[in-house]
């Protein structure tokens, strides 16, 4: 027996936490009857349906896709833009972006059908490490590299402490290559980050999520995690695969 909000969780429909407000909506159903306690235990057996639209139960799969600049990391937009989803018509399983990357951000982002190792995988805990490659201007001093290592005064507080390393610079254009790791998750935080010491980003992208690189891909490419990787997954987000 699992807990509604798992199953719910579990069948990419919507994050633990979404389900658990699906439930106190009255907006799911098991057996054909409307269920809103958040204790509530089913079975493989029990039919379960949000809004009257049967979970199925989908087998869980993840993918690996290398995000070009100008798609939207969500499964919809308002705007007709395309999204990262849109990479995936061919696969039948409702999947979903692992966080986010900005419009104009490129890089790798994790795709799975899987709500509850994407919530785990987001959550601030887990503290997976992302690192990116920005290209800023002007070249950054010594002294700013120190700072965006040691933390930066954003106005949701201070960041945490940083891998950072000039990868190359042109003085010539006054332009370098910084690879920033940061392991928390905050909205635009590398952009600001620079913004925050009067660097200008002008370009940016993730080359790693975890230990997940970008190697071999080119932008609108995906790729099948193997096996091990989704148990490496797993493992990070603390999580028994079952
Ligand atoms: N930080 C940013 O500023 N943008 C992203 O897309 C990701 C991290």
């Amino acid at each position: 027996m699992e807990r509604l909000q798992k199953v719910i969780a579990q069948a990419g429909i919507a994050s633990r936490r979404k389900a658990e407000l699906l439930i106190t909506a009255g907006q799911v159903q098991v057996n054909g009857r409307t269920v809103t306690e958040l204790g509530t235990k089913v079975s493989e057996r029990d039919e379960i349906s949000v809004n009257g639209i049967p979970v199925g139960k989908e087998c869980p799969v993840y993918f690996l896709l290398y995000k070009p600049v100008g798609v939207i990391s969500s499964v919809i937009d308002d705007r007709s833009r395309t999204t990262v989803v849109d990479f995936f018509k061919q696969v039948p399983q409702r999947i979903f972006p692992v966080g986010r990357l900005d419009y104009d951000t490129s890089g790798a982002i994790l795709m799975t059908n899987d709500g509850e190792l994407a919530n785990r995988l987001m959550h601030p805990r887990f503290k997976i490490d992302k690192t990116y490659i920005a290209r800023v201007n002007p070249i950054p001093t010594s002294e700013q590299l120190r700072q965006l290592a040691s933390g930066i005064k954003l106005e949701d507080g201070m960041t945490a402490e940083a891998k950072v390393r000039l990868i190359s610079n042109d003085s010539g254009k006054g332009i370098a290559s910084v690879q920033l790791t940061i392991h928390e998750g905050r909205n635009r935080q590398v952009r600001r980050m620079f913004s925050a010491l009067h660097l200008h980003v002008r370009k940016l992208k993730r080359e790693r999520y975890g230990f997940l690189s970008l190697e071999g891909l080119h932008p609108g490419d995906s790729r099948v995690l193997k096996p091990h990787e989704v148990r490496t997954l797993y493992h990070l987000a603390n999580r028994d695969q079952s």
